[in-house]
């Protein structure tokens, strides 16, 4: 039997967990919250879908109970305050920091075997966090960015492309962060075309501004931050993991000499599958965008000196 637990049942963990159970990624999906009665009613509402949608996963939500999150195979954390309008991810880590910690220390102590996927923000640096405060294996520690970064990179190429959007690959590496992340553009292709056969110069610069900024784009929009392609992206990566998918995902992962860099977790293009990341891929860069992975590794690494511990 798969167990996931999804903590902070929230816009995105809420989205998470409702994925999740539609696509049969578990047997079973606790939420758990703070917030008296939350995830008790998202639970029930999802689950009187399951005889419209022809579901099977068993979706519970309780407050509070870690007894209730037992032997779960993957814990997501999302649970923290998400950022408004004009604010970064960075601003986050002061609230998000005590957030991460007690709930780390609090799902391992009943889920000891977990691998677990970090969403809360500012997200590299809470993944780091994580790492700090458990001491696990780096393999069953993971972020959870670089998915949700590179659906968004996939959807303005597809629109600048007029393509759809399943026709469209390509992936987004560094910080998860609006002047840290890197789509890597050289890379991304029209059904094994490069995008650089069909469009200029000018017009992939704008695709990469535009995801740069993709969540605050919609931040503003919505008045508060997204939710549908967060939710979808981290199940995507639960997904690999409990199916063993071997599935190239990037997430922020532990590095440890990997792209020059030790000692700070940042987006890199990750083997995911039993266990959590099988291997780091280590893809050829050109000076420019080494260049640029090395500047997004100073950003993250001064957002973790900010860190309380
Ligand atoms: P939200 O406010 O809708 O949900 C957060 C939930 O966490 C709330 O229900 C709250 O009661 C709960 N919570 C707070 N403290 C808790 C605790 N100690 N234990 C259990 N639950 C607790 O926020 P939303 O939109 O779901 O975002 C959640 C986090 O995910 C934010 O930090 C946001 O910035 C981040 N995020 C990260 C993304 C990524 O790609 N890594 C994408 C989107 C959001
Ligand atoms: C997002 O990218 C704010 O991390 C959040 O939507």
């Amino acid at each position: 039997m798969s167990k996931v637990t999804v903590v902070g049942a929230g816009n995105v963990g809420a989205t998470a967990a409702n994925v999740m159970a539609l696509r049969e990624v578990a047997d079973e999906v606790v939420m758990i919250d703070i917030k008296e009665g939350v995830s008790e009613g998202k639970a029930m509402d999802m689950m009187q879908t399951a005889n419209l949608l022809d579901m099977n996963t068993r979706i519970k939500g309780v407050t509070n109970d870690y007894a209730a999150t037992a032997d779960s195979d993957v814990v997501v954390i999302t649970s923290g305050i998400p950022r408004k309008p004009g604010m970064t991810r960075e601003e986050l880590i002061g609230v998000n920091a005590g957030i991460v910690k007690q709930v780390t220390e609090s799902v391992l102590a009943h889920s000891p075997n977990a691998v677990i996927v970090c969403v809360s923000n500012p997200m590299d640096t809470m993944t780091y966090l994580i790492h700090k405060v458990s001491g696990l294996p780096k393999n069953r520690i993971i972020g959870m960015g670089g998915a949700l970064d590179s659906s968004r990179f996939k959807y303005f190429l597809s629109q600048a492309l007029k393509a759809n959007p399943n026709e469209v690959e390509g992936f987004v590496i560094g910080g998860h962060g609006d002047t840290t992340m890197i789509p890597m553009k050289r890379y991304a292709t029209l059904r094994g075309i490069p995008v650089s056969e069909f469009l200029s110069d000018g017009e992939l610069d704008k695709i990469v501004s535009d995801t740069m900024v993709g969540g605050a784009t919609l931040t503003k929009l919505l008045g508060t931050s997204a939710w549908y392609a967060p939710g979808a992206a981290t199940a995507e990566v639960v997904e690999a993991i409990i199916h063993d998918q071997d599935a190239i995902i990037p997430c922020s992962a532990l590095l440890d000499g990997e792209y020059g860099e030790k000692d700070l977790c940042i987006g890199v293009p990750c083997l995911l599958g039993k266990g959590g990341i099988k291997k780091i891929i280590e893809i050829p860069m050109n000076d420019d965008e080494k260049e640029l992975f090395k500047k997004s590794a100073e950003a993250v690494r001064k957002t973790n000196a900010a860190l309380p511990c």
